[in-house]
């Protein structure tokens, strides 16, 4: 893979935002080994150093109720080497999805020669591990973990922890080109193939949307969440820096990855809030804003990079109310963020008055918010889940 180097970076207290960069091949040939070549204007990863990234990285494929061709389509795109670790939150319930989603999985692992891992959201082994080890923020009624997306991210991250792995990166299951799915896991790997920091993040820029507009495809670039999103974010920065910046430009990229210690650093925020959030949670705990621990320990930087994918992104579209949702559950996490200026706070309350998200006057909900993992204790969690028909294959280490 060939990738351009971030030209402009953006320091903000220990992090380093990356300009969006292109991608000029998607495969740019063996390489030279395992050797990645970087230089001022580009990074060159070689098919070899992808593949050694990709045995030290868990692809997490978070689910709900999609259809089972569009799932096995997003499988058939993940390269060989990653562990696949699937986490569900679909109905079992008139009739069984999470039954049939276990089904496409096994048959997937019998032709591809693969283990991967499939874990039910509501999972009760995994509920009365998260409870023993006390990390009960993420347990709603009846003592099952709560629905939404981030939620099953966070389990997704942690049983790639128990497996070893050393990178983690998601991918939605709703997507109609495995071509697109393979690219973003490339994407992942090259740059985990050629970063300088143990605490990296890489977030994925859609190429575009496609849509029928009278008739014809239309390749949308921005989406309405994301622009506004982007905006709020970058005006944020501008605030703290003084210049006007338009540096973020995946505020809420649902396809990212991230070395494993950055991943067990981070809070976690409830839902589809969870993306910015991980913007915002940087800059609260690393920015150097607020007196903080973590940025005290800290020995190396956090390098965000972003990339803009050549393969156009279609998914199952959303509905106006689920985009609706999305942004403003985008919008809560800034709000109610301590680093959240004054105006851009009365500003986000505003726009969320004019959607009538939320009243003038009153405030908008908070978010619900989850302890960076790195708190739990392993040893008990491992302990707790031992009996689980899965623990072989998550603590195995074999995988
Ligand atoms: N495990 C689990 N639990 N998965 C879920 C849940 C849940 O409660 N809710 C949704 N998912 C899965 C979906 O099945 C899909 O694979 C993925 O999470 C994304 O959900 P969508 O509902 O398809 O989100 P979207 O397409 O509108 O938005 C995506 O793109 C946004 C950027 O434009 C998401 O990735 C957003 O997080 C992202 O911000
Ligand atoms: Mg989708």
């Amino acid at each position: 893979m060939r990738i351009e180097r971030p030209k402009e970076i953006e320091r903000f207290g220990a992090i380093r935002f990356g300009e969006l960069q292109r991608i000029f091949e998607l495969d740019s040939g063996p390489g030279n080994g395992d050797s990645p070549v970087v230089n001022s204007a580009i990074m060159q990863v070689g098919s070899q150093a992808l593949a050694e990234v990709q045995k030290d990285m868990a692809i997490i494929v978070p689910v709900r109720n999609e259809r089972l061709k569009l799932v096995e389509g997003v499988l058939c795109g993940i390269p060989h080497p990653c562990l696949i670790i699937v986490v569900s939150n679909s109905p079992r319930d008139p009739v069984d999805r999470f039954g049939m989603e276990q089904d496409a999985l096994q048959e997937f692992c019998t032709f591809t020669g693969k283990q991967a891992v499939i874990l039910h959201q509501k999972d009760p082994i995994i509920a009365r591990a998260l409870a023993k080890v006390g990390y009960r923020s993420v347990l709603g009624e009846g003592r099952q973990v709560r629905d939404g997306k981030a939620e099953g991210m966070l389990l997704g991250t942690l049983l790639a922890r128990l497996a070893g792995k050393k990178y983690v990166g998601f991918v939605d299951a709703d997507n109609y080109f495995p071509g697109a799915v393979e690219e973003y896991v490339r994407v992942y790997s090259a740059v985990f193939a050629t970063c300088e920091s143990p605490y990296t993040m890489v977030r994925i820029a859609w190429h575009s949307k496609p849509k029928i507009v009278e008739s014809k495809l239309f390749f949308r670039k921005w989406g309405r969440t994301t622009t506004r999103t982007n905006e709020f974010l970058n005006r944020l920065l501008a605030h703290y820096t003084g210049y006007d910046t338009d540096i973020i430009k995946t505020a809420n990229a649902g396809e990212h990855a991230m070395t494993m210690e950055l991943a067990m650093a981070l809070d976690y925020s409830s839902g589809y809030s969870i993306e910015p959030y991980h913007i915002i949670n940087l800059i609260e705990q690393f920015g150097g804003i607020h007196e903080s621990e973590a940025l005290r320990q800290l020995q190396h930087r956090i390098e965000v990079y972003q990339v803009e994918s050549r393969n156009p992104h279609l998914h199952e579209a959303g509905d106006d109310s689920h985009i609706d949702d999305m942004s403003y559950q985008a919008m809560q996490v800034i709000y109610h963020s301590s680093v959240c200026p004054d105006r851009l706070r009365k500003d986000l309350h505003r726009v969320m008055v004019s959607n009538e998200y939320c009243t003038p006057h009153a405030k908008p909900r908070r978010p619900r918010y989850f302890p960076p993992l790195q708190t739990l204790d392993f040893n008990k969690f491992s302990a707790a889940i031992a009996d689980h028909p899965q623990a072989k294959l998550i603590l195995g280490g074999n995988l």
